[in-house]
């Protein structure tokens, strides 16, 4: 069987690079220069942990290929997934479906006989609907299905994710596009991955709702976060306490800066504009929305308060700055606003984050000052700020933390230090929602 894959961005190059390791041919379109030149010399254009290895695999193999020329991707293609970013619109929060909108012109253009086209990218529901008017006026002749896939792997874990799917959701009315897709989601569904065939606004709808259902969970632990640091409970224990109802699950409980990432706040404020539109608007989503804002801006604040009023002068290390670990992704990162009001605020900021240093500098102050690893960061400063919680992080040893830091005060926004352990070390310590 062959597809196509038209942008090889993160779920793109990791959907098309878990297609070919299940035995498919896999022809990549990508338009960015710099991207599809390190995938054609072997390199990888983004950081995910495994991706390199299965790409090699996949190329090794004959069945991925890497090009910029669309009609021959989709020449002889099956199906022909639409992976392009929708990031938000400018000035409404829509999300901004024109690059989707636009590759499946060309795809109609392209196409030689008859292929499903797949979005995979998060798309407003109705725009299935628009591809098919695009199709039909495009090619009014043209033989073809449209569907909706929507990804749901997460950046860190993505060929995990990939490859062992809690479930794949697919919208089509068509039984040809449902037979397509079904045989090239079977090495999945042998595994007994779920397979859930749906209407295709369907389909849409529900890649928001599980976007906008989970940073709303995250909301809510960080408010219990908050409310457990007046009171004096502990959130950990409070997570743990609600987690272990299986109605409520334990995942998604963790506090933090705010939620960020190239996903959760764009996919809320499209939900929200969708559902305006549609009459039927989400409180709930709305609220979400305007509570992690408030949040993210205000964790500077919190730092500034914790210092004693004032950072000015005083050096904070700061460690992490992807929105969360094991990705090089900066987009929406919490980091960007807190250390820019450090900044602003007088502070030196000495920042490390084990892979997206390169990715940060462009989006950070300049007079931040990147350093080689933590200890470095750490050593004579002030404050210590953990912002993304790195693995690697969680080894440091307080003891050492507190001999190496010229202040005392350390703020874990992820609560990778074990409270009790970093006050024994004569540490001033402040977790999200923790007491020391
Ligand atoms: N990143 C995630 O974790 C994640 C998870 C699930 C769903 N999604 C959704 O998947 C979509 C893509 O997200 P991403 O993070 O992979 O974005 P991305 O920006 O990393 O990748 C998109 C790629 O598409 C390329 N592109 C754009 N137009 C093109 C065209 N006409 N032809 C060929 N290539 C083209 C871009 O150059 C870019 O490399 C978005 O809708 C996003 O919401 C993302």
């Amino acid at each position: 069987m062959r597809i196509a894959m038209i942008g090889g961005g993160y779920v793109g190059l990791v959907s098309a690079a878990c297609f070919a390791d299940l035995g498919t041919e896999v022809a990549v379109v990508e338009v960015d220069k710099q991207r599809l030149g390190a995938l054609q010399e072997g390199r990888m254009p983004i950081y995910e942990p495994g991706l390199d290895h299965l790409v090699a695999e996949g190329v090794a193999a004959g069945r991925l290929t890497f090009g910029n020329d669309l009609a021959k991707a989709v020449d002889g293609a099956e199906a022909i997934f639409i992976a392009v970013g929708t990031p938000t619109r400018r000035g409404d929060g829509h999300a901004d479906v024109s690059y989707v909108l636009a590759a499946a012109e060309q795809v109609a253009r392209a196409l030689t006989g008859y292929a499903v086209v797949v979005t995979k990218s998060t798309v407003p529901v109705g725009t299935g609907r628009r591809i098919a008017e695009i199709m039909r006026r495009v090619r009014p002749e043209l033989e073809a299905d449209v569907a909706s896939n929507p990804e749901f792997l997460r950046e860190g874990s993505a060929i995990g994710d990939f490859m062992r799917p809690d479930r794949v959701v697919i919208g089509t009315k068509s039984e040809r596009a449902r037979e397509v897709l079904g045989r090239l989601y079977r090495p999945l569904s042998l595994i007994e991955a779920p397979i859930l065939f749906t209407e295709i606004e369907t389909a849409e709808l529900t890649k928001y709702a599980a976007n906008s259902f989970l940073a709303m969970k995250v909301t809510f632990i960080n408010e219990m976060a908050d409310l457990c640091e007046k009171v004096g409970a502990d959130v950990h224990d409070v997570a743990r306490g609600i987690g272990m109802d299986q109605r409520i699950g334990r995942k998604f409980l963790h506090p933090g800066p705010g939620f960020g990432g190239s996903c959760f706040p764009k996919d809320t404020l499209a939900l929200m504009r969708i559902s305006q539109d549609w009459g039927a608007p989400s409180r709930l989503v709305e609220t979400t929305v305007a509570v992690n804002e408030a949040r993210k801006a205000g964790m500077a604040a919190r730092i500034i308060q914790l210092a004693g009023g004032s950072v000015h002068g005083k050096t904070v290390a700061v460690l992490g700055l992807t929105f969360k670990p094991e990705t090089d992704d900066m987009r929406d990162a919490p980091s960007v606003p807190i250390v820019a009001r450090l900044v602003e605020e007088g502070a030196q900021v000495r920042a490390f984050d084990p892979i997206a240093m390169e990715h940060a500098r462009p989006l950070l102050p300049e007079a931040v000052t990147y350093c080689h690893d933590a200890q470095e960061a750490i050593n004579q400063a002030d404050v210590l700020v953990v912002i993304t919680e790195w693995n690697e992080f969680r080894a440091l040893s307080p003891e050492r933390v507190r001999e190496t830091m010229r202040g005392r005060l350390v703020v874990d926004l992820r609560n990778v230090f074990d409270p009790p352990a970093m006050a024994a070390a004569g540490l001033q310590y402040f977790g999200m929602g923790r007491r020391a």
